[in-house]
């Protein structure tokens, strides 16, 4: 899996740093092309010379070049070789260099390699505990996953300070198996590719101040969004009213209604090579929405009846155009559900159908996993287990790419 792949390893400073040479030995045994980056409190526990020696290539510490007259480093190593990695590992990474790159500072060669890359992040913290359990450590870690990074717990165990809690950088094997995870969930099978995601609920209006919605949290879509764009496709995400972070490298159109989620799913189609509607469009709209506030009717007999229309299916109109986009639905139902799935796949005319069932335990709105069955257009239904959404994000694109 790690066989000539291009691992960025940036290494920041720890005690556990020690072990990171071990991980760079591993991963060169494994076939991997590995360049290490060290901040200068990295090198305080190891020298750079021990880790040019495991990698057997120059490591880089300063964001300058070491002679004024060097003409071979012009100082854009931290683009470089953002461009150049197929994953970039940083471990173990201090709670300093997670607030850095959480917000964007770029003081150091390795925060600003972060602010350049395009592939994968992979971030290792490892700490004192008070330091990880830190409400700000804490906030910076929940950022980078929302954006799409992937982060490999501390464990649990005796600490520098003698304390014992979590803050451990795990051992060399953990973090080697967890870089070939990573690898092996985002290759660049999409690169060159322009997919279109849509995502969240949508917005009807009943006055200025009330609308009519539906409990989509759009993390799915998001992690559909993120996990494209990992695997190097250019990715246009349509988003209703949501509550999450845009993943990184991803370009965010958001929109309230049916209508307007539409206009904007028309005019990007038209650009993508596969559209993938992950979003839950209301099916019906308030006919009137009424300029003022509805006021509340004292009286005991009052009551309030508000008059619908349906709105577009989009995807039916996706699906009845020629020349289309690979088109991916998503079925949610309570009942009947492989029944109506398939029959929402042949109405829509999709090319792979994602069936979310509010029975299954596990798929719950705004849950952090999903259960979902695939049926493709040639009948063939493969059940998944339950699993976090970037997993069913991955083989979603999995079946997605051999249908490109
Ligand atoms: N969809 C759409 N436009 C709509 C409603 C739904 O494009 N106005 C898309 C959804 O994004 C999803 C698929 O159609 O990919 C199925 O959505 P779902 O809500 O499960 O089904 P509906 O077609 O709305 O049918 P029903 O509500 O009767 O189950």
């Amino acid at each position: 899996m790690l066989k000539n792949k291009k691992i960025l390893v940036g290494v920041t400073g720890g005690i556990s740093v020690y072990k990171m040479c071990t991980v760079v030995r591993l991963l060169k045994k494994a076939g991997a092309r590995v360049r290490v980056m060290m901040t200068q409190s990295a090198t305080q526990f190891v020298t750079p010379l021990t880790f040019s020696a495991l990698s057997q290539e120059e490591v880089t510490v300063s964001l300058w070049p070491e002679s004024n007259r060097s003409t071979t480093n012009l100082g854009v190593k931290h683009i470089d070789l953002g461009l150049w990695a197929d994953v970039m590992l940083i471990a173990p990474a201090t709670a300093n260099m997670i607030a850095k790159i959480a917000r964007g500072i770029a003081d150091d060669v390795v925060s600003s390699t972060v602010l350049a890359l395009r592939c994968p992040l992979l971030v290792a913290p490892a700490m004192d505990m008070d330091m990880y359990l830190n409400e700000a450590t804490q906030e910076n870690l929940t950022l980078l996953l929302e954006r799409g990074c992937h982060v490999l717990l501390p464990v649990e165990g005796e600490l520098a300070s003698g304390l014992v809690g979590p803050g451990r950088l795990p051992e060399p094997d953990a973090i080697v198996a967890f870089v070939e995870s990573i690898v092996k969930k985002t290759p660049r099978d999409l690169q060159g590719r322009k997919i279109l995601v849509t995502a969240g609920p949508t917005h009807e209006p009943i006055d200025p101040v009330r609308f009519i919605g539906n409990r989509s949290s759009g993390k799915m879509g998001f992690a559909i969004a993120n996990a494209a764009a990992q695997r190097g496709a250019s990715v246009t995400l349509i988003s209703g009213p949501v509550a999450l972070v845009t993943p990184k490298n991803v370009s965010r159109i958001d929109v309230e209604t049916a209508e307007q989620m539409r206009e904007a799913v028309m005019i990007q189609a038209k650009k993508c090579d596969a559209v993938i509607m992950s979003a839950a469009i209301a099916d019906y709209t308030p006919i009137k929405r009424a300029v003022n506030k509805i006021k509340k009717d004292d009286s005991p007999t009052s009551g309030l009846t508000l008059e619908l229309k349906p709105t577009s299916d989009i995807l039916r109109e996706l699906g009845s155009k020629k020349n289309r986009a690979i088109l991916v639905g998503f079925a949610l139902e309570t009942q009947n559900e492989l029944a109506n799935a398939k029959e929402k796949l042949r109405k829509k005319n999709c090319d792979l159908i994602v069936l979310n069932s509010t029975r299954d335990e596990g798929s719950a709105f705004g849950a952090e996993t999903n259960v979902v069955t695939l049926i493709g257009k040639n009948g063939k239904v493969e059940k998944l287990s339950k699993m976090p959404k970037f997993d069913v994000a991955t083989e979603i694109l999995n079946r997605l790419a051999k249908l490109l």
